[in-house]
């Protein structure tokens, strides 16, 4: 939630840090504002997008080479003007950006207000700088250890950058659970929530570990724990092109991404499936191969897509590896006091890698000795630095909302790991595996073909995009595809849409069933295919109107649905990484034709760094 971004260098800031902002935008929408520090600070914050900000801006000078800014996702406080960050202290000399939550605010409010100080905003963050203000006065001491103090005192989660009038050219960073990385260019530094706002100043960033601070000051960067420990930053390369996280000629970044599934499945594979030699290579299992043998069960944790990745991996490893296998939200997981074995594996499943309750959960599970598998997409991301061995995703930075590529690159990676496993558990004999490792190879031209007639799901979705409500029913491997349509078009559409496994219909849903009731069905040709054939005539016989993801050459179901689309025929272990394509581009053109916005939907962001 929130995206920071800081500069301070030899360049103007305010460009640097708006086009920052932009690119961080898919963290939250629901404010934006900066400070620049020039002789004394200067606050500009807005209700609404970054464009706001801008016109709030206008042509008011603003030169400066030091500053910060901020993009909210709103916690504490409705999203408004005040409690738009920057936030400042009672003399106005210091300032605050801040991604995360102040879980002890209350009290530490309530005793900074029996000390004099006033609050202008609902926020957790205006109490932090007070706190650091009044810390700073108790000790005469600088910025930096005033902020060292404070966040001895603070519970929860936070990246921040804090700015002091006093001390012009200097820029305070620290993080707890929360991204942060830093850019060091030529006599220049960069601070962000994410690489995105650096990638064309440098290639050289360091990301700090919880409970550390970037002291920036002097030309030249330290960095110390709370504990006011020096430590050596580990200076790594950016493996990420500016076109990455470019729109590339696509009207959205949630249309690129689908259209670049092709190359991100080829990309999870690379290096990994040697199909030549019929081989899979998974250096992060080869780590660990005995305990993944032994594994008592393996223990399946993500929040929302990842989850449905993580049902698809439960299916995966049963069926392929024989290995049982439970997946979990991570925010019951962590909180529902489970039993948690050293035998168990735990694969924590996170596009982001900053997500606070896999997060969460993963500390849960280690601290019971299980092994931490990740499976991320984010390089150097808080989960995937967590675990202890993993395989990333190497989809690129996904910055759609919706998340969509991940999903099919997790996918991909959890039955490369079924796989691998199957065949060295001998649970699957060598001829099943090596034809899925032709089927996996196939994947991408077969979404390639898919993608080539999305203009039938246009049309499909010129025909429902005015309805209320949807559903949407699969069975075995296709189950969690259905849950995964339904949060894709409820997301971005806000059309209420539920996935249910198609059998569970008759008891409860089917209820729903009238001529208004879209009901999408994953009905391709596997082992339930006539089951699932009974439940389209079940809604037919209700008049509901039913759209069929189907195998290429179907005509059964052809005859009975109101719309199908077909795609090719694969193996039923694989059958998500074909059938969910047509989901999301249903999703992304219903969503368009009601005037959504389909990269940045309301009310939520793109990482979820809070519980
Ligand atoms: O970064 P993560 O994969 O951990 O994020 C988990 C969920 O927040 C995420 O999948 C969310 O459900 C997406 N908006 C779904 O499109």
């Amino acid at each position: 939630m929130c995206g920071i971004v800081g500069y301070l260098g030899r360049r103007q800031a305010l460009p640097i840090i708006i086009k920052g902002l932009k690119r961080l935008e898919y963290r939250g929408y629901d404010s934006a504002g900066i400070a620049l520090l020039n002789g004394s600070l200067d606050i500009v914050k807005k209700k609404g997008k970054v464009i706001d900000l801008e016109n709030e801006i206008g042509s008011k000078p603003m030169d400066a080479t030091l500053g910060m800014g901020h993009t909210r996702w709103a916690t504490h406080g409705e999203p408004n003007d005040k409690n738009a960050h920057p936030h400042a202290s009672t003399d106005g000399k210091l300032a605050i950006i801040h991604n995360g939550i102040i879980e002890n605010y209350a009290s530490l409010k309530k005793e900074l207000e029996k000390s004099g100080h006033k609050f202008l905003s609902d926020t957790d963050t205006e109490v932090l700088i007070h706190l650091i203000e009044e810390i700073k006065i108790q000790n005469n001491c600088n910025i930096e250890e005033a902020v060292r103090l404070a966040l001895n005192e603070v519970v929860g989660a936070y990246a921040i950058v804090v700015l002091s009038q006093d001390e012009e050219r200097t820029l305070i960073a620290a993080r707890k659970g929360s991204p942060l990385v830093i850019g060091i260019g030529e006599d220049e530094f960069f601070v962000a929530s994410d690489a995105t706002p650096i990638i064309e100043y440098t290639n050289n960033v360091t990301y700090l570990n919880d409970r550390e601070m970037a002291i920036i000051k002097d030309g030249s960067l330290v960095v110390k724990n709370l504990e006011n420990i020096v430590k050596t930053p580990f200076i790594q390369k950016l493996e990420l092109d500016l076109e990455d996280i470019e729109k590339g000629g696509y009207a959205h970044f949630m249309l690129k991404e689908i259209f670049e599934q092709p190359k991100s499945i080829r990309d999870a594979m690379r290096g990994r499936l040697v199909l030549r030699e019929h081989q899979l290579i998974l250096s992060g299992i080869d780590q660990y191969l005995n305990r993944f043998i032994n594994a008592e069960r393996m223990l399946l944790i993500g929040c929302g897509t990842s989850w449905h990745a993580g049902l698809i991996g439960e299916y995966l490893f049963e069926d392929l590896a024989r290995i049982p296998t439970e997946v979990e939200y991570a925010s019951e997981f962590r909180y529902r006091n489970p039993v948690i074995r050293d035998k168990d594996i735990v694969i924590a499943i996170s596009q982001s890698g900053e997500t606070a309750d896999t997060l969460a959960a993963i500390e849960l599970a280690k601290s019971k000795g299980s092994l931490i598998f990740g499976v991320c997409n984010a390089v150097g991301s808080s989960i995937a630095r967590t675990a202890d061995a993993g395989a990333y995703l190497h989809a690129g930075p996904e910055i759609g909302v919706a998340s969509t590529k991940a999903f099919t690159s997790q996918v991909t990676i959890l039955a490369m790991m079924a796989m691998y496993l199957g065949l060295k558990k001998g649970t699957i004999p060598l001829s099943k595996y090596q034809e899925l490792l032709n089927a996996l190879d196939s994947v991408p031209d077969k979404v390639s073909k898919i993608l080539s007639k999305a203009d039938e799901i246009l049309e499909i979705s010129k025909s429902f995009y005015q309805a209320t409500n949807f559903l949407y029913l699969g069975r075995g491997y296709n189950f969690p595809v259905a849950l995964e349509g339904a949060l894709k078009l409820k997301e971005i559409s806000y059309i209420h849409a539920e996935g249910y496994p198609a059998a569970e219909m008759k008891h409860g849903p089917i209820a729903l069933i009238d001529e208004e009731m879209p009901v999408v069905f994953i009905a391709t040709k596997d082992s339930s295919y006539e089951k699932v054939i009974s439940n389209i005539q079940e809604v037919k016989a209700r008049k509901g109107k039913v759209i069929a993801i189907v195998t290429e050459g179907d005509t059964e179901i052809k005859g009975m649905a109101d719309f199908t689309f077909e795609i090719p025929n694969i193996a039923d272990p694989l059958v998500p990484l074909l059938a969910v394509v047509p989901l999301q581009l249903l999703s992304y053109h219903i969503a368009i034709l009601r005037g959504c916005n389909v990269d940045q939907p309301r009310n939520l962001a793109k990482s979820v760094t809070v519980e």
